[in-house]
């Protein structure tokens, strides 16, 4: 029997969360069943999917349970397994939850070779963020050499990688990222063309900004923010321009939606100019894991494309880590490193 921590959804949230949303409670564990494992988390990764977790209602996942382990993707190590494919050492990722341990049953759970990459790089360059990066900008977008692409969140989990594809592919690449700093990082580390504040102006000041980063206008605008940041970028997008829709993070806790660009609005420009928006989800596309891979892991091993994490310590400090996240907080992947590292 193992006890272990783990921190379950206490309340709902009306806007923004706060730390009462969450509760950290000890519990023991039955042993693993025929087919199961114990795994102890090394690793826990903090995604904004998980405030659309904490609300009720249908999305494309079901909500957390009031009571329930929040949901997570980690790494962690199989400390005893009664499972086939797993032994016990290996080094798995898969959906064990804002917790010190879990059971599992192996749906979801991959194996990790240490060699490759620092294995916390399968929760962000080499994971869910990543894939979903690629996927937006080939698949979705179909971006080209010689465009010019938008990348909002520009230095996060999923933008850093898309800028950095982008360019490496031969576009023009703006990003647009929350303070100087981020920026900074952005053109001088990530090889952005250009970086704008969206934290700085308004609406009409980034549309502005973006006028004179892209002169020739927007082909390509990957949207995971709404709020001021597709203010700024509408009036500048390109006939028969693409938006990949990844997320609308301004919008999660509820803030600003009343004075979002109203509907009408985007329809004419969706209609006038012809767009492509098109939302996706990755796990549509988890079945090209291998080709991201193929592509990603020799750039991400010899250099050629770059990652920044938030490290927290202790599981019990994950609740304030991702309030800071969904406020800008984070730079590049937000992680909490729940046990060591063997
Ligand atoms: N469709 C999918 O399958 C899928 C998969 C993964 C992620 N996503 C979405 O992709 C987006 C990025 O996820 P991520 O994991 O890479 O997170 P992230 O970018 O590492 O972190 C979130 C970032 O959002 C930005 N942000 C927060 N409030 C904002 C606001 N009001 N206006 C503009 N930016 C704001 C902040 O960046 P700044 O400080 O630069 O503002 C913050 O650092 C999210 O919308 C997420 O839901 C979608």
């Amino acid at each position: 029997m193992t006890e272990t921590r783990q921190i379950v959804l206490a309340s709902r949230p009306e806007g923004t969360p706060t730390p009462e949303n969450f509760r950290l409670e000890t519990v023991t564990l039955a042993e693993p069943g025929e087919g199961e494992m114990l795994v102890r988390t090394i690793w826990l990764s903090l995604d904004p999917y998980m405030r659309g977790r904490m609300n009720a209602g249908k999305s494309y996942a079901a909500p957390v349970e009031v009571g329930g382990v929040m949901e997570a993707g980690c790494v962690g190590e199989v400390i005893a397994s009664r499972n086939t494919w797993f032994a016990s050492g290996d080094i798995v990722q898969g959906p064990f939850g804002w917790a010190d341990h879990a059971i599992s049953d192996g749906v979801g759970v991959r194996k990790i070779d240490p060699n490759v990459a620092p294995i916390q790089t399968s929760l962000g360059v080499l994971g869910m963020p990543g894939i979903t990066a690629w996927v937006g900008l080939n698949t979705i977008a179909e971006a080209k050499a010689g465009e010019t692409i938008v990348v909002s969140a520009a230095t996060g989990a999923v933008g850093g990688v898309v800028g950095q594809l982008a360019k490496a592919k031969g576009l023009r690449t703006v990003g647009v990222a929350g303070g100087q700093e981020k920026c900074t990082f952005a053109v001088q580390e990530l090889g952005y063309d250009a970086c704008l504040d969206h934290r700085a102006t308004d609406g009409a000041g980034l549309a502005a900004q973006i006028a004179e980063a892209a002169p020739q206008g927007i082909d390509i605008y990957f949207e995971s923010v709404g709020g001021t940041t597709l203010e700024g970028v509408l009036p500048n997008l390109n006939d028969h321009a693409r938006i990949p829709l990844c997320g609308m993070i301004a919008w999660y806790n509820g803030k600003g939606i009343d004075t979002a660009p109203p509907l009408p609005l985007i329809w004419r420009n969706i209609l006038t100019r012809r767009l492509r928006v098109q939302g996706f989800i990755v796990f549509d596309h988890f079945h090209r894991f291998g080709d991201f891979l193929t592509e990603v892991a020799p750039m991400v091993a010899d250099g050629r494309l770059r990652y920044r994490e938030t490290v927290t310590e202790g599981l019990e400090n994950a609740p304030g880590a991702f309030l800071a996240m969904l406020e800008g907080g984070n730079f590049g992947k937000t992680l909490v490193k729940v046990g060591p590292d063997p």
